[in-house]
């Protein structure tokens, strides 16, 4: 369907999601010096293909990657690899092929954009928009990793939404000395695991939270957030924050937080890293059982 300006898919389906993969990821130097931080491998495959797994499992069929300079590297590791393939079907290497192949599963596409200015998250989301047809679209932070087996937290964003209508944002508690690190709701009435947004601030001292609950980085937006974002104004440090373009958002629609089940780690951070590579490494199918072993030896 052609898009005019405005003018966006009615449809409850999630089809568009968005990967911010453009941050330059200094707190993992030297590592990330010349690899983006996204393709940092917890146990065997880069942060950044969690994120799509995640994208491709809730039904998304068009990955939006908003990249920057020295990010060549993700559009590489979703692109058909002609030589290691050719070589893997030559030695008949079917297993390890498969692999290589389904990094992004047939029917579906990867786009990508430059933010060619670290402007903030909400800018980065804003360079997505001609790339956006659907009156409703997912964003994945991929340093945010969050292992639910076989029900991840997109998936259930996507549920909430097709049950309500409502924009939605994935929350977690967490101590009220860390709600500065995040984007903190006011949802005063929770029934179940969502409640409706009455505000949303953006990295508040703790003496002035709204709450404990603090947004981890899983949304799924009405794409009325465009407009907002373009009439957002940076904040303090010349970021434009989609936390602010929320904010507005939930004046005009209904906007959700939903309380997500799962583990997350922050992998933005070289502890939550660790945790998340001990993590998936105890529960990886080949090497699990001896990690853990290993693990457990005094
Ligand atoms: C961003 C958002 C923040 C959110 C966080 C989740 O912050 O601005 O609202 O809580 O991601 O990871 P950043 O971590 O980029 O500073």
């Amino acid at each position: 369907m052609a898009q005019s300006e405005g003018e966006y898919e009615m449809s409850n389906k999630l089809k568009t999601v968005v990967f911010p993969v453009a941050g330059l990821g200094t707190r993992f130097l030297p590592a990330t010096k010349a690899v983006p931080k996204e393709m940092l491998p917890v146990v065997d495959k880069p942060l950044v293909q969690y994120a799509v797994e995640e994208a491709v499992a809730a039904g998304a069929t068009r990955l939006v990657f908003v990249t920057g300079r020295t990010k060549n590297a993700i559009a590489d590791h979703f692109d058909k690899a002609y030589e290691l393939e050719s070589e893997l079907a030559e030695k008949k290497k079917t297993e390890l092929l498969e692999i290589a192949q389904s990094v992004v599963p047939e029917g579906v596409s990867c786009l990508y954009v430059r933010q060619s200015e670290p402007l903030g998250l909400g800018h980065a989301i804003l360079c997505a928009k001609p790339l956006v047809q659907e009156e409703v679209f997912g964003v994945i932070l991929p340093d945010d990793l969050i292992d639910n087996g076989d029900d991840p937290v997109m998936s259930q964003l996507v549920r909430h939404h097709e049950s309500t209508g409502a924009s939605v944002v994935s929350v977690t508690e967490v101590i009220p000395e860390h709600v500065n690190r995040y984007g903190v709701v006011d949802a005063p009435t929770f029934e179940g695991r969502s409640g409706r947004l009455r505000g949303i601030v953006e990295k508040p001292e703790p003496s002035e939270a709204p709450s404990n609950l603090a947004v981890v980085g899983r949304y799924l937006l009405s794409a009325e957030i465009f407009e907002i974002l373009e009439q957002t104004a940076p904040d303090h440090r010349g970021e434009i924050q989609v936390t602010d373009a929320i904010a507005t958002l939930l004046e005009k629609e209904a906007v959700d937080a939903y309380q997500f089940e799962g583990v997350q780690f922050d992998c933005g951070n070289k502890l939550g890293f660790l945790q998340a590579t001990v993590w998936f490494g105890t529960k990886h199918p080949e090497i699990g059982p001896d990690f853990k072993h290993w693990l457990e030896q005094d």
